[in-house]
């Protein structure tokens, strides 16, 4: 086969999140990991939480692929993703701790670092936005309101990249000279606008901002590799690569609820840019989806079930069953019910092959539950996602009614062994997205898993 030909088959899989992120992908992720030779990140930083519990053991990752739990894997960073030297170490350091090899990580050259102002810069903007926010009558807005970042320099560290000059990638750490020059320009340019915020600390001090580089650089300096020869040939060689997304599809920059979104293309469609390898090498898509919404920060969320009255008590009651608090930040997450017609969308947007429902369990127990197929917008109903967050939060959603179940899931080991309401809320998610539900997951367990 010549070096460009494409392989017949499609032999690589992405796994990604069909809703606002922490779906649960780092445990399906754990799961389907084995049927593949490496696992890669494509998308994001240090703001995704993957959690992935192994005999009863929890591991939070942020950075790192969830495929670094199995240690003849490769655990690939790509150039899409945009990395912190500091919560990297900490990462390698708290899995060796616990006995994980680490030695299959490696880090693109072209990945963009997060450099301690791009966290200044979060901050200060989120901060400014707030005190907008608050200046106006109501002091509250749909559209000009702070985003609720992780403020772990996600936004501004992409933003660096477009603009280029002063941006510093994985490969620049290790080269003293174009690694001070592009840290001056980048601060030069960042003097005026933190002038006045009060937590910049020495992050605008180019002597020890490259200090911190340099050393970052030697710490990272043996998992640099040029990955995007690295996974082509992997692939060419019929190995096959499993695309790990963070955050999820209502959060990509391009197709996700802006502007309360991240700063990457977390769908499908962010493999292409963010390794190097063509997205039709990409067969299988599996997209996971909590059996219920979650948010975290500002933006949109027609199901939200919040307020003093009965929705609220639901929500209460799903988010401290489903331990809906914030990974990376310990922010409790707004909670609602299903969204399918957000879940149809990021189907669609994703090319979603199949269904991962997460979060079963959580519903027990509820005498109804509630999915939203349309909302009411303007007057009409409609089953298309609205583009714009304003008409979003101005929307409507209109509810089918489904009997709850009572009994605890979380010991199934099958679909049979499901109770027939549980089956039926999964049949009228598969009819309704027009997808199937491959798997379901019962509980956090590795072994809580129902695959078909
Ligand atoms: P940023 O990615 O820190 O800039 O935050 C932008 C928005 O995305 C905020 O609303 C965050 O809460 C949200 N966000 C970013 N990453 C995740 C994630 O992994 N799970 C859930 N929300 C996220």
């Amino acid at each position: 086969m010549s070096e460009n030909q494409a392989p017949s088959a499609s032999p690589c899989s992405a796994v990604v999140g069909m809703q606002w992120g922490d779906e649960g992908k780092g445990k399906i992720v754990d799961l389907i990991a084995p049927q593949h030779d490496a696992v890669a990140r494509y998308n994001g930083g240090a703001n995704a939480g993957h959690s992935v519990v192994v005999k009863g053991e929890r591991f939070s990752l942020h950075l790192i692929p969830s495929g670094i739990l199995y240690p003849s894997k490769l655990a690939i960073i790509g150039n899409g993703v945009v990395l912190d030297p500091d919560k990297l170490q900490q990462e390698i350091d708290g899995l060796r701790a616990r006995g994980v090899d680490t030695a299959g990580l490696m880090v693109s050259n072209r990945a963009h670092v997060v450099m301690p102002y791009h966290k200044v810069e979060d901050a200060a903007r989120e901060d400014s936005l707030k005190q907008e926010r608050l200046a106006r009558d109501d002091g509250a807005s749909s559209v000009v309101s702070e985003i609720g970042t992780t403020r772990r320099g996600i936004g501004p560290a992409y933003a660096e990249k477009v603009q280029r000059s002063g941006a510093v990638r994985v490969g620049d750490l290790l080269d003293p000279a174009t690694l001070q020059e592009k840290i001056a320009i980048a601060i030069a340019t960042k003097r005026a606008s933190l002038a006045g915020y009060p937590d910049v600390g020495e992050s605008l001090d180019v002597k020890a901002v490259t200090d911190w580089a340099l050393r970052a650089g030697e710490i990272i300096r043996p998992m640099v590799h040029d990955t995007t020869y690295l996974l082509n040939n992997l692939v060419r060689a019929g190995k096959k690569v499993l695309f790990e997304s963070a955050n999820g599809t209502l959060l990509d920059v391009d197709h996700g609820t802006y502007p309360f979104v991240t700063g990457s293309s977390c769908s499908v469609g962010g493999i292409g840019p963010g390794t190097g390898v063509p997205v039709q090498r990409v067969g299988r898509v599996t997209g996971v989806m909590k059996a219920y919404s979650t948010r975290v920060g500002s933006g949109p969320m027609p199901t939200e079930l919040a307020g003093p009255g009965a929705d609220g008590q639901i929500g209460d009651r799903i988010r401290n069953r489903g331990r809906e608090f914030g990974t990376t930040t310990g922010r409790p997450r707004r909670v609602g019910w299903l969204d399918l017609v957000a879940v149809k969308y990021s189907a669609m947007i994703n090319g979603t092959t199949g269904l991962a429902l997460t979060m079963l369990d959580v519903l027990a127990g509820l005498e109804t539950v509630r999915v939203c197929t349309k909302y009411e917008f303007g007057g009409k109903q409609t089953d298309r996602f609205l583009p714009d967050s304003a008409s979003l939060a101005a929307a409507r959603p209109v509810y089918t009614d489904l009997p709850g179940f009572s009994e605890d899931v979380s010991a199934a080991k099958s679909r049979s062994e499901l109770p027939a309401r549980a089956r039926a809320y999964i049949e009228f998610i598969e009819q309704t997205v027009g997808i199937p539900v491959e798997i379901v997951s019962v509980g956090p367990d590795r072994a809580q898993t129902i695959a078909s």
